[in-house]
């Protein structure tokens, strides 16, 4: 029988659905045609193939072959389906034995002597090879990020010949050889908060924004400290379990830049320019590639000076915002990316940034201020739970001796909080839906009245309102409170700054 049959794997998104390779000798003409997979990947993978095969020393068979990838329907890139594609032409010619195959899938561009490559995408494949039960093969270089899935069979091959070897003997590769090591999730040592001097209520805001997952708006003048925070808010997060580190590690397999592997288990912290193109921030691109927000899964994704970004890319972010997932629809192809990030964005109080600053006098007309303002969306700011002013120090505080707190000290005190919302409703605050909120967050008759003074002096809107008792549960769970007690709540309150200062002015 001239039938033989491998398995490998695509991507779509962060899976990495079964494909089979079957390739049929038959007589005839010779000629080679690949069945399911687009015109251009087909010519350049023939080509490698035929390259790879030859000079490894096998023959490349003189007779009709038809090989089909299926299913066909399927997103496929094209060079990690070379090795795949060799093998099975080596197998189906009888140049190795079959016997084997089935119990491996493979993955791995062939150069044209031979040499495996690297591909993208290793980890979520080896996450579902692993789960069918079988040894992913993939190139040597790939082989340290494959060997995060834990439990995983994993073997690296540097040639095609290797891989042969192992078809014969069924051990000539030995496992790579990798310290297991657990995700440590303390990411950015080298930012600890305790180099941020003073700031004493916005430090407040981001330890609370840590604790129950919310999202946080810093205003303020330049040079306040602002980007200095926000790149410390990972430092102060739990630490991600396994399974978060992972779905963040199968996210930068498939990305454009790949898996770092120094990053493996840290807490992402993205900040993309506000320059940087629509694609780049949310994803896209021929073959779907996640953007900035789902490279900033389970992790922080910083805008700064968010007034300046494109209007039409912050209004895509609402959608994530509320779902922690993005699709992204391109021609006939969709894919489907998580993008499960805490937001924090910074900006200045008006377009010269000194509005009512005590140093500098701000040049800015009523009318500037409010077109400023006006570029961020109601809704969107409607989705920040924690609005907050940096102000200026005085340079007294700015030298000064005391010591501030550090990052481990403030986590400790974020990880038993976020324990609390565990053990009460299995997710952060943040989370909460609103027959949930009803539940966990009651108040006292009086508090009830004391928010809806509140909310109407404000002027804000319902989903203030749940916001408000989101972060209200919040700071009681830092303060050990089974209840939200007066105090939490009128906390809570205080920090909806943006729509106080922005004194009832109302934004489309
Ligand atoms: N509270 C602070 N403690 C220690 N250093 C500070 C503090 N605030 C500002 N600095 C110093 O000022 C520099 C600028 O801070 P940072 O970039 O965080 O300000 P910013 O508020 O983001 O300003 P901009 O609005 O211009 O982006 C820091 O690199 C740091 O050296
Ligand atoms: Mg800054
Ligand atoms: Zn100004």
């Amino acid at each position: 029988m001239s039938l033989a049959i491998v398995y490998t794997r695509a991507q779509a998104g962060i899976d990495a659905p079964l494909v089979s390779v079957e390739v049929h000798l038959s007589g005839g003409l010779p000629g080679l045609f690949i069945v399911g997979l687009p015109e251009a990947a087909v010519k350049e993978s023939k080509d490698r193939v035929r390259g790879a095969i030859q000079n490894s020393g096998f023959e490349f068979p003189a007779r009709r072959i038809t090989i089909n990838l299926a299913p066909a329907d399927l997103p496929k890139e094209g060079g990690r389906f070379d090795l795949p594609i060799a093998l099975g032409l080596l197998a189906a010619s009888g140049q190795i034995p079959r016997e084997r195959l089935d119990q491996y899938e493979f993955l791995g561009e062939l150069a044209l002597g031979g040499e495996l490559r690297r591909i993208r995408g290793v980890l979520p494949a080896t996450l579902a090879c692993r789960d069918a039960g079988r040894t992913l093969l993939t190139p040597g270089e790939n082989a340290g990020e494959a060997m995060l899935a834990g439990g995983a069979k994993v073997l690296g091959a540097a040639h095609l010949l290797e891989v042969c070897q192992q078809m014969v003997t069924g051990n000539a590769l030995q496992p790579p050889v990798m310290q297991p090591r657990a995700p440590s999730g303390l990411a950015l040592l080298d930012r600890d908060l305790s180099d941020v001097r003073g700031q004493h209520h916005a430090k407040r805001a981001l330890e609370i924004a840590a604790a129950g997952g919310h999202n946080l708006l810093l205003i303020g003048p330049p040079g306040t400290g602002k980007t200095m925070l926000a790149s410390r808010l990972p430092g102060i997060m739990p630490p991600l379990n396994e399974a978060e580190a992972l779905e963040t590690a199968a996210i930068a397999s498939v990305s454009a830049q790949g898996l770092d592997l120094q990053q493996w288990g840290v807490r992402p912290f993205r900040a993309p320019h506000h320059t940087a193109s629509g694609v780049a921030l949310v994803g896209g691109g021929g073959q779907p590639r996640p953007g900035e927000i789902s490279l900033a899964h389970h992790g922080v994704l910083f805008l700064d000076e968010l007034p300046e970004y494109d209007r039409r890319v912050l209004e895509v972010l609402r959608e994530p915002l509320e779902s922690g997932r993005i699709t992204i629809s391109r021609a006939a192809r969709q894919a489907d990316f998580p993008a499960r990030f805490q937001l924090v964005a910074a900006m200045n109080p008006c377009p010269c940034g000194y509005l009512g600053d005590a140093e500098r006098h701000c040049a800015c007309g009523q009318e500037q201020v409010r077109r400023y303002r006006a570029r961020i969306s109601g809704p969107l700011i409607d989705r920040i739970d924690l609005h907050i002013e940096v102000p200026r120090l005085a340079h007294r505080i700015l030298r000064g001796g005391s010591p501030e707190e550090s990052s481990a000290t403030v986590r400790a005190r974020v990880c038993a909080a976020r324990e609390r919302q565990l053990q009460r409703a299995g997710k952060p605050n943040s989370a909460l839906g609103t027959r949930e909120i009803e539940h966990y967050c009651a108040l006292s008759d009086a508090d009830h009245k004391l928010l809806e003074h509140a909310l109407e002096r404000l002027g804000l809107s319902p989903r203030a309102y749940h916001r408000i008792l989101k972060v209200a549960r919040t700071i009681a769970d830092l303060a050990g409170s089974g209840t939200i007690k007066t105090p939490h709540l009128t906390e809570a309150i205080s920090y909806r700054a943006l729509d106080r200062t922005m004194g009832g002015v109302r934004y489309s």
